[in-house]
């Protein structure tokens, strides 16, 4: 199969079950499952789900196994970038193609929007993967190591470092702490919840733990580039917010071309990590690859 197809398989699968596990509601408080879903359905690239499915296929499981964990992560994800659009954060009015989550629906909705997405992932996470008669040890240590990863030691520990490095200048042991929790964790967490849910061995675990790591520090650097080099038709997203912020990123140390070339060095990596999956990892590997050339 066309890595393209597969790809779109699998994000077919997943907004279906996003669609399922976050309905529009009517009721007093109806307005947070419009503002919910409007960042929700917005046309994200589901690049963090689809490495939960393939993580978990990769090591034998099944996929049903591994969605609600997937959808799980897709909305602390948009919860995320709703708060990092925030004034009090990037202060960025466009995302995913449209207008941010506080522009459209005020500041304050924004805030519980981004709460209550939190919060219906782990609640999703939970009741949906009982439903589909999981292994219960094994999407307890799931959802034990995606609650680690978006919180304070994982995303929200990098933006932090993130903000607090805003107007500095600091060094790259600094900046790849930062790329690797505020973007990062996330990403690790993806392809370890799906190892987890689908049975991985030790082995397995920590190979697709390092492709992880390495495929989501290349992102985040990637990310910075496109800031710069993006279009923002394409991208969804403002070019040039990172500048008007002041923020450290890997081009504002490095510069262009060092960056591109540790993007395409950290693929590298990634990729070798997968050698323990012979005959089974030409999705992954490709999925590495693609990231390498994404302009959204
Ligand atoms: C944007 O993430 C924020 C970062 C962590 C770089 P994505 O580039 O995955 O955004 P969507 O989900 O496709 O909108
Ligand atoms: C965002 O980093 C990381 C998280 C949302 C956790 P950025 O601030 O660079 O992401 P974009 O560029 O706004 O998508
Ligand atoms: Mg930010
Ligand atoms: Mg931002
Ligand atoms: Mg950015």
């Amino acid at each position: 199969m066309e890595f393209k197809q597969a790809l779109n398989e699998k994000i077919n699968f997943i907004n279906m079950h996003l669609n399922r596990y976050v309905p529009e509601k009517e009721n007093y408080q109806s307005n947070i499952y419009r503002a919910m879903r409007y960042s929700l359905f917005a046309g994200g690239k589901r690049l963090r789900p689809v490495i939960t499915i393939a993580c978990c296929e990769i090591v034998g499981g099944n996929v049903n196994f591994a969605i609600p964990l997937a959808c799980a992560i897709e909305m602390i994800h948009t919860y995320s970038l709703i708060h990092d659009d925030l004034p009090a954060m990037d202060n960025d009015d466009f995302r995913r193609g449209q207008l941010t989550n506080h522009k459209k629906f005020g500041e304050a909705i924004a805030i519980l929007a981004g709460d209550a997405l939190l919060n219906k992932a782990f609640e999703v996470a939970v009741d949906e993967s009982i439903k589909n008669g999981v292994n219960l040890e094994r999407a307890m240590k799931a959802i034990s190591v995606i609650a680690n990863a978006s919180g304070s030691e994982g995303m929200i520990g990098g933006q932090v470092v993130d903000l607090e490095a805003e107007n500095k200048e600091i060094d790259e042991q600094h900046l790849k702490y930062m790329h690797l929790h505020k973007t990062g964790a996330l990403i690790i967490a993806s392809a370890e919840a799906g190892a987890i849910i689908g049975g991985a061995t030790e082995d397995e675990l920590q190979a697709l733990a390092e492709y992880s790591k390495n495929i989501g520090l290349a992102f985040q650097i990637q990310d910075d580039i496109l800031d710069i080099e993006g279009d923002q038709e394409i991208l969804g997203k403002p070019i040039g917010s990172d500048i008007n912020n002041k923020k450290s990123t890997f081009v504002s140390l490095m510069g262009m071309d060092k960056s591109k070339a540790m993007v395409r060095d950290l693929t590298d990596k990634a990729l070798d990590k997968l050698k323990i999956f012979p005959n089974r990892e030409w999705f992954l590997a490709e999925l590495a690859n693609y990231l390498v050339n994404r302009r959204r």
